[in-house]
């Protein structure tokens, strides 16, 4: 039995990190853990420009903690208006290191988002031209498609046919929920990959909605049915190098989960290769844990790997209830939880 696991130091291909007083209370748990982020672009107003992306970028730097090593990785925000020379020239400067293409109303902050990919073919000739990376949040919006369906319908109107049109684009098809996802990202060219959350390794819909409902394990794309998660851990503890650690950590306020309408979210951040790190051990996969967390992503990306390493020890970590921040509280992932690994650092 291994009682101490040494791998390179991991990244973190999909977090949410705010900003203002919330970014300062939560961006220390992700530099803890990881050296690099990609760093969601869905603030309000959202990050849509070369000069937004960089004033985001220090005002994040400036909030980690003292001491800390850590590199934000800025996502550009397309919005039907996106112009194909801002996206190049930030890219080109080292700025943007991809681009989120959220749905219109498909999540949180994404009012601005796309209403029809035909609306942004410009910006996405170039990105494939540039060899840029497509962040994807992989929903369709339509009243009439249920919303455990989005994902798989997602695929079928919106991601098959992108692709069949420009079939060398990069794309990230992001915290995948679904068994069509799976299949669809491994059955796909090599320039396509996915980010897989912890929370869909570790719940399906019932930790939604048995017993009550359970806003602190709502998150969007939502959880779905036991087959789809069982796909995940699949291909997630593969050894595939299509899919890579994403957590999507998105925090919100307490409040504003326990509401009668209550955000979608999930704050993973704290604990979570400890929580990765489990699934991989149940599905006997110790030995896939360091390409999923550590070498899949980069060399997606295109980017150098980590040098330094990082240690996780067999030993009891208990995850508190809430976690102060910005003078409320967040309720994180595993809340109560005794988990088996800790992260050493
Ligand atoms: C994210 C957020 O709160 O910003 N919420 C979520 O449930 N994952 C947005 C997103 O990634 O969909
Ligand atoms: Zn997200």
């Amino acid at each position: 039995m291994t009682d101490s696991l040494t791998i390179r130091r991991p990244d973190d291909w999909h977090v949410h990190l705010r900003d203002g007083a919330m970014l300062e209370a939560v961006v220390g748990h992700t530099a803890r853990q990881f050296a690099r982020a990609i760093v969601m672009p869905n603030l309000t107003p959202p990050v849509t420009t070369v000069a937004a992306a960089q004033a985001y970028r220090e005002r994040i730097i400036a909030a980690l903690p003292e001491g800390a090593d850590f590199t934000p990785l800025m996502t550009c925000y397309l919005t039907n208006n996106t112009d194909p020379d801002e996206v190049r020239r930030g890219f080109e400067a080292g700025v943007f290191t991809a681009c989120k293409l959220y749905p219109a109303g498909a999540t949180t902050n994404s009012d601005s988002g796309v209403t029809d990919v035909a609306n942004i073919r410009g910006v996405l000739e170039v990105m494939a031209e540039i060899g840029m990376v497509l962040c994807v949040h992989g929903e369709v919006t339509s009243a009439d498609v249920d919303i455990f369906d989005r994902e798989a319908v997602f695929i079928e109107r919106t991601l098959a046919p992108l692709l069949k049109g420009l079939p060398d684009l990069k794309v990230v098809f992001e915290h995948l929920t679904s068994e069509e996802g799976v299949q669809f990202v491994e059955s796909a060219g090599a320039n396509v990959a996915a980010t897989i959350t912890p929370q869909h390794l570790h719940i399906n819909r019932n930790a939604m909605l048995v017993g009550g409902m359970r806003p602190h394990a709502y998150c969007l794309p939502v959880a779905k049915r036991e087959k789809h998660r069982l796909a995940l851990r699949r291909a997630a503890t593969s050894g595939s190098p299509k899919f890579f650690l994403g957590t999507d950590s998105a925090p919100h306020a307490r409040e504003a989960k326990e509401s009668a309408c209550g955000c979608a979210g999930i704050f993973n951040a704290p604990f979570a290769l400890e929580s990765y790190l489990s699934v991989f051990e149940d599905e006997g996969a110790i030995d896939h844990f360091e390409g999923f967390a550590s070498e899949n992503g980069p060399r997606f990306y295109g980017l150098p790997m980590n040098e330094d390493r990082v240690t996780l020890e067999r030993a009891q970590t208990e995850v508190p209830e809430a976690i102060k921040a910005d003078g409320t509280q967040l309720v994180p992932f595993h809340a109560g939880e005794k988990l088996r690994w800790r992260f050493l650092g």
